[in-house]
């Protein structure tokens, strides 16, 4: 007897309908009938089911803090910066804690079950780092969450900043993260790209760092975080955030560029809502969207995931947590909306965003833990333009969360109801 098993499923990489049958929290058969009987079923009715959703980028300490203590006026990252540096000191274990967790309720409903937060380790106390790192254990048995060591305010640049980073991951967390284009010269820039690659090296740990977020077209830290990735031999294991300046960098300079990063192995994350909505602020008109070179880096072969980065903080006033919202965006400011290119860009808040986390098991495949989505949409395209409620959030095999159908009734003399799905 099957514990569950889900019929007439869309995937993405099959042509035809599937049924997909689960026993003890793994996927253990998928074929085009599946006729054994199970404890419980789910008809899809061709629906997309889909691996759960990956947000490569994000903050949690600072998610849901909007407005504490002050809005940000200007919409610039400047004084997102400014505002999260006076809140830190205010900040109770108990309210960040508050906080995250309930958007993390957030995230199961949308389906987003693995996330990468960053976490700053530049606050003292390294409270949010305490925090987070119960959440993780907390949550663990519904989300895997990976967690960043952030200098936010640059760990050179902050008095005690390598001691503190350094702490951080004595107290386990996962991820060596920097910001150099925020220290106080390129140069010093680069001697925390080359610190905290070292760093990573000898602790075997990964590296994501926030890189060149700027419009200035000479900001080009990537060009050595490139270099030590290559140096060091760190691979696919080391991630470059942002990389908002390459959108205004020189044609010639980023043709070199994109095959180094492609040799090194070095991965990227794009987050389109924040990149659209902190850059070009500088700009009269035009106003350039700022976002990072996305098509030329996937087709010069660097993986290139989304992230969400932010949702009602010091950065960004909006956002629900929903990953395809972030690829609706990303299909808009980067113009990506040929018909091949929509399974791309839930690729990059999926598969792709796994292999920046380095997941391993991660996907609907025979053998692999029983973690999946169904979406109220039957192609990619339709998972973009609708962004549609997700009828079923499965994890390890146990329906986690689930929404209802969206239907609309049109009442045009005479009542008709329109099925969002078609
Ligand atoms: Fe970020």
């Amino acid at each position: 007897m099957l514990d569950y098993l889900i019929k007439n499923a869309t995937l993405s990489t099959r042509k035809d309908r599937v049924d997909i049958a689960i026993e003890n929290g793994r996927f253990v058969e998928i074929a085009p009938q599946i006729d054994a009987p199970a404890n419980d079923q789910f008809d899809a009715d061709g629906c997309l089911v889909c691996p759960p959703f990956v947000d490569s980028h994000f903050h949690m300490d600072a998610t849901l803090s909007l407005g504490l203590p002050r809005y940000n006026q200007s919409g610039t990252l400047l004084e997102g910066i400014q505002i999260w540096s006076e809140l830190k000191p205010e900040l109770t274990a108990e309210a960040v804690k508050q906080r995250a967790l309930e958007l993390l309720t957030w995230s199961i409903a949308k389906g987003t079950l693995c996330i990468r937060t960053h976490v700053d380790v530049t606050d003292p106390s390294l409270l949010a780092v305490d925090v987070l790192l119960e959440v993780r254990e907390e949550m663990k048995e519904w989300i895997d969450l990976q967690i960043v060591a952030f200098p936010q305010d640059g760990v050179l640049r902050t008095d005690g900043g390598k001691e503190l980073l350094l702490r951080a991951l004595d107290k386990g967390v996962d991820v060596v993260g920097g910001i150099p284009h925020f220290e106080r010269t390129m140069a010093q820039g680069s001697e925390s790209i080359s610190w905290l690659c070292s760093v990573a090296e000898s602790r075997g740990l990964l590296v994501d760092m926030h890189c060149d977020e700027s419009d200035d077209p000479l900001s080009r830290h990537i060009e050595h975080l490139t270099y030590e990735t290559r140096r060091m031999g760190l691979g696919k294991r080391v991630t470059a955030s942002h990389l908002t300046s390459m959108h205004s960098m020189d044609n010639y300079y980023v043709s070199k560029l994109l095959p180094l990063m492609a040799e090194s192995g070095i991965q990227a994350i794009s987050n389109p809502l924040i990149n659209i909505h902190l850059q070009g602020r500088h700009d009269t008109y035009p106003k350039r969207r700022g976002l990072t070179r996305v098509p030329e880096m996937l087709e010069a072969g660097v993986n290139v995931a989304f992230g969400h980065d932010c949702v009602m903080d010091p950065w960004y006033p909006m956002g629900t947590h929903d990953m395809l919202e972030v690829a609706h965006m990303a299909a808009h400011c980067l113009q990506m909306m040929g018909a091949s290119q929509a399974s791309t860009l839930v690729d990059m808040v999926t598969s792709r965003g796994a292999a920046v986390m380095n997941l391993e098991g991660y996907g609907i495949e025979v053998g692999n833990q029983a973690d999946c989505v169904v979406l109220q949409a039957k192609s990619a395209m339709d998972a973009l333009r609708l962004k549609p409620v997700r009828l079923l959030v499965m994890r390890k095999g146990k329906i986690i969360a689930s929404t209802p159908p969206v239907k609309a009734t049109i009442n045009l003399n005479g009542i008709q109801e329109v099925n969002f799905t078609i």
